[in-house]
Formats: C-alpha cells, structure tokens, sequence
C-alpha cells in the first residue's frame, strides 16, 4: 500500500511534485464527463515519464489482433480507446526557456480534484536553473451540463524577471496509444481551419472512420495594462494554435482562457459536425467562464444530493468512498444508451475502454440507485441493441435458432476478446445480462420493459444456454463442459458451479417471464413471437428438462458447493501459506502454476451466492464462505467487495471491514501497483456495492426494501440515498440504531431487521437497536 495524497473528505490532495508517482497522479486526479474524458496531464510540457491520455466515449480503433496460433472463431480485432487530440496543450517559453516541469526546480507544487465541484486545480512555484522564477495556477474541468465543453484558467507570474512570452495554446492530433499492436497511426488529418477566430482542427480515426472536431478559443487577459500582447493563428497538419507573443515585466499575471469543443460524427453526421463545434464553442463562450464554472458547480451539487454517501467517524472511508462515487459519475452518465463503461473509464488505455460484464454484474445497481430508471435503463439497452451481434456471434461459434452469447469485450456488439479461455469460455457473462434485467425489473418495477425489450434477450440467451447444456450419460444429468468461470485461475473446466446456477436460473426465470407477458401483454408477446420464431412448446420443454436434471457439483462431506467438478482434486492449500514475496501469484508464479493450484482470483462461487443469496440458507453461505474465502487471493479487484457483503451478512464484522477498505482506497493508496495505468472504475462501484448492501444491509425481495444494518465499530455514522420505484429514500445509519426518510410521491413499505414498517412519503422513521 502506498499513501502519498493527503487526507480529506471532499478533495483529492498532491504536495510537493514527487516525480515517481506522476503517471500515478494522472490517473487519480482524471476527470470525465460521459461524453469524454482525460488523465490529469499537464497543460504546459512536461518531458518527464507521463502518460498522455484524452479519451472519446465510444470512438475506437480496431486494432488487427495479434497472436501467435490463430484459433478460428477469433476476432479480427481488439477495440481500443482511442488517445484523441490533445486540447489541453500550452507550450510557454519566457525568454527563451520553456515552462517544463522536468526541467525546473520546483519549489512549491500542490495538485487538487475538487470532487464536490468536478474542478481540477494546480498551483506550483518553479525556478529554472538561471535563477528565473515563476508562480502558476491552474483550474480545468470538464462541463458536466454542456458535455462539449470543456475549459482551462491557466495563470503565470514571472516573479524575478522581465521579458517576453512565446506562448502557444493548440491542438495536437499526432497523438498515439501506448498500446497500439501495429504502431499504426489511429488518427487521420480531415482538415484545420480558422474561423471566426476559432480554430478547428478536424481529424478521422483509421477504418472505423470516426470523424471528431475541436474547436477552440483563448483569451490572454493581462494584470498590467501597459503589457503589449500580439496574436496569430498557426495551422499546420493535425495542430493548431493560438500563438501570442506577450511583453512582461517581473510580477505580471498573465491569464489565458481556453474553452473547447469537441464534437464527434457519433452525434452529428459528418457534414455538420464543424458547424455544430463552432456552435456548441459559440454558446460557450458567450456564457463566459465564470458561468461555465458556476454550471459545473451546480451539476455536481445535483449529482451529489442524491448520490452522497457521508460516513461519520473516519476520513480515509469517506475520502475513498466520495472518490469512487465520483469517478462512477465522471465516466458514464446515462444520457446515451450507445455508450457503456470501460474498466477503467477515462483514466487510461488498459481494457480498452470496451465493455465487460463488470457493467451488469456490478455497476448496475450503483446506477440504478443514485442515477434513476432511466440511467440504469439505457444500460440494459445497450445490451439489447448488440442482440443481433450477438446471435451472429453464436452462429459463428456454432449455435443455431436465435441462440445469442454476448461478448466478452465489445465496443459496438462484436466481440473483441481474444484469448480462447475467455472468448469462448467465459461464457457465464451472459448469465449477468440476464441478471441485470431481473435485477432492474425488481428495482424499478418497470415490467413494461421486459414486454418490449427484455423478453426477446432472455428468450435468446436461454436458447444459448439450453444448447450449451449437454446431457451426461453416466451422471444422467445436464452438464456445461469446457469453460472458465469468474475465477480466471482455472480454465477449461467442468461444470462450473456459477455458470451452470446461473444458466439453469435463466431458463428458470425465463419461464416465469414468458408466462407473464403472455398473459398481461399479449400484443407483445405475439410480436416476440414473430421476431424471434420461438416455439413456446418445444423449445421450453427442453428447458424443463434441464431444469429437472441439473448437474450442480457439491461434496456432501464438507457440504459446499464445488467450484467445478475437479477442484478438490487440486492439493488444498490456503493463502495463509503463501509467502509474502509469492504474492500476487499472477506476478511471481507462472500461469501453469497457477492454473494448477486451488487458489482462487476472485469470488466465484460466492458470487453466485451474493447474487442469489435469498434462495440459500444463511447456513449454507457460511459454509462455502468459510471455505473458499481462504482460498481467495483477491487478484481482481472485483474481488474483495462481494466478500465484503457476504462478511457482512455472516457477522464477520472485522473482515468485511478488512475487505471494505481495500476495494473503497484500492486507488488512492494503490493496493495493486498498477494506479499509473489507470483507475478501477468498475470496482469502485463494488466498493459502493460494499457500503449500501454490506454494512446497510439493502436488499431487494419481492417488491420491498430490506435493511439489515451493521455498522463497522469504528464509524459513528452511514448515511445513503437510493432511488427505488416511486420514492427516495435516505438511511441513516448509527452504532443506536438505523432513521429512514421516504421522499417521492407514495407511501412505502420497507422491513428493518425482518420487521415491516410503513412510512409516509416526506417523514421519517428511527428504530432502534
Ligand atoms: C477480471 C474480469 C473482469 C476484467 C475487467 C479481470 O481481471 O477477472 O472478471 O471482467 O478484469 O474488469
């Protein structure tokens, strides 16, 4: 673990520029708005190790996969984030000597995310090494109300010398991936232009031909009236800039203004998508920055008025849990439902920026419960716009009639993944889409959704599963052979006991679903009927078939349920007997090793308990987490929140605390060694996951909120807020008892340790211990 940010509830803090951990503070201190994104790179350069990183939701490159035995079935191509142009770039020389970090003595630096407003600010005071010295201040962020936009306010003071400033404010579309297979180039030059005084610069990525525009404009405001400022405008292949050459004396505040647009051909057709970059950057600027900054400060006021969680009593928890809720916020704001969530969102290369189950098994709920319906509800669209793809990519895996395996990895539908063991084997994700939709169904009561989308997904992953299942002579039971379940360190295994649950709980709430659309929607039914061929007798027949000779590996003897049929076949060892420098075993062990061994990268069996857990006894999910718990060694960070939730409901309080705080501060103190790549987003919304459901103890049965609380020792309070159906609610929770506020517009019924309770829309309720 290491700690260099200091402590505080609302911000993210840097002193001093300790150069090691630049790459790291680029992808703490990211900001994001949706629609796009950034690492907090400098503006000025800085010729030290970084890694530049401007991020465009949903504009990819096919990048040709590249491995050394093709397998067919592959994918043609991994699809990967692109770096965009770089808007935020200045270069600065003051009398011949360029502003660069690297270069300098920096005498004073400190690096602030305001997370209650979205603002990124810095302040440093540096020397070159003839003496000369300079003070800078500098706040940029991302508007969260005009998605476009974006703006900086960057400030210098020469503090010691007089002279002239060469100043350069561009664009620059020679950008590249760190993790590019072919060293291609991703980008194309379309065109660059001044118009009305702003400067366009209008580039198009290689084969998947996005096109995006950028413009700009910049102020220079002087502190000093007698300075004199002249001005040109230099356009060359994919760069432009706005050059000043300013004359200064010592002490002069030379301010710079630089507001951009940039629009993409995902929103506007091609034509019009300079047009609209010069509209959208000229409403901008007439609304000035000071209104632009005000805008983003009432934005964030919004999204944190229902999405706050405050933990009293400890401010490293609330530090860590503000910062993840954040980043969750800053990556995906459900406004597009073309548009998912990458692993690591805005904040680096890694993943790929495409989509995992990570979406629907994890972040669903945290969106659905801060963001509203319509927020979670663009989620699972997506997912149902990729249906086609997703048959045509089970036909090609050789599954016929409508049968649909969605994507390991995917950008636009297709799948991307390319390492046989997860492509073709990982296939419990499209039980976690089928989840996401009960899951949804429960939370918001939205049944019509399943009448006009959600059926027709169900019926198409359950023909794929029902096809997956083959029947065992000798066991005389239906078995899925051949695949990797959650815990990657095993591959190609039988009988997956996630996989083969979560599969048959498909064809099982696929049945219930069918029965009541075509009983309480009728016309839709019919309509599914024809879009899909389904022939409701046959087809589910099978399915019950399956149902009543199911294969779910156990031991009677220690009476837990197998994670596969061979896994207590491996030599049982516990992570407790794993020395300090093995670990992490995907570091230190070869992948043979590993794939050999009993331990276990995340949960696994316990995740299908996590998610079904109100059809098991408490006993039962005692028993297989006394089990595998010490086996897990956590190496995702998916990991170590689910065991916090199940830690929680067993009453291990310590453990779930244990295992709380290393997905809440996972990041900020860099667990994992890897921050400098990029944050975890998706784990941060486990993290969430960990607060609300583990120490508040929220679940959904039936149509009703249940609340079972238990509140780590050291915390006086845990106060939360979640959307459900028509109301609102806020729980707080303290070491006496639990007080819930019901907002909206109906009255609810809720249960407070098994008790039912009803409480009027606009009070409140204290029950305590
Ligand atoms: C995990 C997967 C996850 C992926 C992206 C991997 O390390 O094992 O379950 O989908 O990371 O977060």
């Amino acid at each position: 673990m290491l700690r260099y940010l200091q402590e505080d509830e609302w911000l993210i803090i840097e002193e001093g520029l300790d150069r090691e951990n630049q790459k790291k503070s680029e992808s703490l201190f990211s900001l994001g708005n949706g629609h796009m994104g950034m690492r907090a790179n400098f503006e000025e350069t800085y010729s030290g190790p970084s890694l530049r990183g401007l991020y465009l939701a949903g504009i990819y490159y096919p990048d040709k996969t590249r491995v050394g035995w093709w397998k067919n079935g592959y994918p043609e191509y991994f699809a990967k984030v692109l770096n965009a142009p770089n808007w935020i770039g200045m270069k600065l020389v003051f009398n011949g000597s360029e502003l660069d970090l690297e270069q300098m003595k920096v005498d004073t630096f400190c690096r602030t995310l305001n997370m209650k407003e979205g603002i990124l600010n810095r302040e440093f005071v540096a020397s070159w090494p003839d003496g000369k010295r300079i003070r800078v201040e500098t706040e940029r962020f991302l508007s969260m109300e005009r998605r476009e936009i974006g703006a900086i306010r960057y400030s210098a003071t020469p503090l010691n010398f007089s002279g002239i400033l060469e100043a350069s404010l561009f664009i620059e579309g020679n950008v590249f991936n760190e993790d590019s297979n072919y060293d291609e180039t991703f980008w194309e030059p379309v065109s660059q232009a001044v118009i009305d005084d702003y400067c366009i610069l209008h580039t198009r990525t290689g084969k998947s031909n996005f096109d995006i525009c950028m413009a700009m404009h910049t102020e220079c405001s002087l502190s000093n009236d007698h300075t004199s400022v002249s001005h040109d405008q230099i356009l060359r292949e994919k760069y432009v800039s706005d050059h000043y050459n300013i004359n200064f004396l010592a002490g002069d505040k030379i301010r710079f203004t630089k507001i951009v647009s940039v629009t993409t051909s995902r929103d506007y057709p091609k034509e019009y998508l300079e047009e609209q970059s010069i509209k959208r950057l000229r409403e901008a600027t007439t609304a000035g920055y000071r209104k632009l900054r005000e805008e983003q400060v009432l934005s964030w006021e919004k999204k944190w008025r229902t999405g706050d969680i405050i933990i009293e009593g400890d401010i490293s928890a609330q530090q860590g849990i503000r910062f993840n809720i954040f980043q969750l916020n800053q990556t995906y704001t459900g406004h597009d439902p073309l548009l998912n969530i990458g692993p690591k969102g805005f904040t680096g290369e890694k993943y790929g920026g495409s989509t995992y189950w990570d979406t629907e098994a994890f972040c669903l709920p945290f969106y659905m419960s801060t963001g509203g319906k319509e927020v979670a509800r663009n989620l699972l669209l997506y997912r149902y716009r990729q249906l086609d793809k997703a048959i045509e990519n089970a036909q090609k895996l050789g599954f016929n009639n409508g049968a649909a395996l969605f994507p390991m990895v995917t950008m636009n539908g297709e799948e991307c993944h390319n390492e046989w063991e997860i492509t073709f084997e990982e296939i419990h994700r499209n039980g976690a889409i089928a989840f996401a939709i009960y899951n949804y169904i429960r939370h918001t009561g939205d049944e019509q959704y399943l009448a006009e989308y959600g059926l027709e997904v169900l019926i198409a992953i359950s023909r794929f599963w029902s096809q997956r299942f083959t029947f065992s002579d000798p066991l005389q039971k239906f078995v899925i052979l051949g695949v990797t379940g959650p815990n990657e360190y095993e591959n190609n295994v039988n009988n997956n006991w996630y996989t083969n649950y979560i599969a048959a709980w498909t064809l099982f709430w696929t049945l219930d679903c069918i029965e009541l659309i075509r009983d309480k929607y009728n016309l839709d039914w019919k309509l599914i009927l024809e879009k899909t061929n389904f022939n409701p007798d046959p087809e589910t027949s099978r399915w019950f078939t399956i149902l009543n000779h199911l294969h779910l590996p156990s031991d009677e003897k220690s009476g837990i349920f197998l994670q596969q049929d061979g896994y207590l076949d491996k030599e049982q060892q516990l992570v407790t007997d794993l020395l300090p420098a093995e670990r992490p075993i995907n570091q230190h062990w070869s992948w043979d090793r590993i794939l050999r061994s009993c331990f276990i990268k995340q949960a696994d069996v316990l995740q299908g308990l996590y998610l079904f857990e109100e059809n098991f006894e408490k006993e039962v999910i005692k028993r297989n987490f006394d089990f595998y718990e010490p086996r897990t060694v956590h190496e995702s960070s998916l990991s170590p929140c689910v065991h916090a939730i199940l830690a929680s409901r067993l009453g291990y309080s310590e453990l779930a605390y244990e295992l709380y705080l290393r997905t809440s501060r996972l990041d900020l103190d860099d667990y994992n060694h890897e921050i400098q790549e990029g944050c975890h987003i998706t784990s941060m919304a486990g993290t969430w996951l960990a607060l609300v459901e583990g120490f508040g103890g929220m679940r959904i049965i039936g149509d009703h909120l249940h609340f079972n609380p238990c509140l780590p020792i050291k915390w006086k309070s845990l106060t939360f807020t979640v959307h459900f159906r028509n109301t609102i609610i806020s729980i707080n929770i303290n070491q006496s008892g639990i007080r819930i506020h019901a907002g909206g517009i109906e009255e609810i019924e809720l249960f407070i340790n098994g008790k039912g309770y009803k409480i009027k829309s606009g009070t409140e309720i204290t029950i305590n211990h």
